[in-house]
């Protein structure tokens, strides 16, 4: 089996993806780590240098990739692979994944992202409160559509990391 974590920026895929793996026992890859080492420069670098849409093309070819040659497998996508193109069609035909989305609510994303834009070039530019603001809550009412297919959909917000990763599991089983 291959579990898969989607969900918005900041939704904790990557903290809570390898905390399940451990419970599990199975491996874990963040889609992002993948897509720097094989092109060898951070996400914000693919952004500056090569542009978004050169990003989508390589993050769709690598959530194939991995898709193809891995089981026992805990994966976290970035907040838009869902998306674009037919990834999440298909995720939702794979035989052998089962989607996770974890829902994080507006004001909770605001408060962890706002001290790291930086590092997220698609909110780096926004430099008032209320441009994030503005931006994440148009932005999250569009992706939802997408995230919403998950085969299962776990709320994260104020829940302790621990309790998310065991609501998972009884979701799986
Ligand atoms: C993106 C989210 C990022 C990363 C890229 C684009 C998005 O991943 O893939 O910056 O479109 O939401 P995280 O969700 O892990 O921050």
């Amino acid at each position: 089996m291959i579990v898969v974590l989607v969900g918005y920026m900041a939704s904790g895929k990557s903290s809570v993806g390898r905390l399940l793996a451990n419970k599990l026992g199975y491996d874990f890859m963040d889609l992002d780590d993948f897509i720097e080492s094989s092109e060898g420069k951070t996400i914000t670098e693919i952004f500056e240098s090569k542009g978004e849409i050169y990003f989508r093309k390589k993050e769709s070819e690598s959530l194939d990739k991995v898709l193809q040659d891995s089981n026992r497998l805990v994966l976290s996508l970035g907040g838009g692979t869902p998306c674009y193109g037919n990834n999440m069609e298909r995720l939702k035909t794979h035989k052998n994944a089962i989607s996770v989305y974890l829902k994080t609510s507006i004001p909770v994303i605001l408060h962890r992202v706002a001290n790291e834009k930086a590092k997220r070039p698609l909110i780096a530019h926004l430099k008032t409160e209320e441009a994030l603001t503005e931006f994440v809550g148009k932005h999250l009412f569009e992706r939802s559509q997408f995230y919403n297919q998950a085969d299962h959909i776990v709320v994260t917000d104020n829940n302790e990391i621990n309790h998310i990763v065991e609501q998972i599991i009884l979701k799986l089983y």
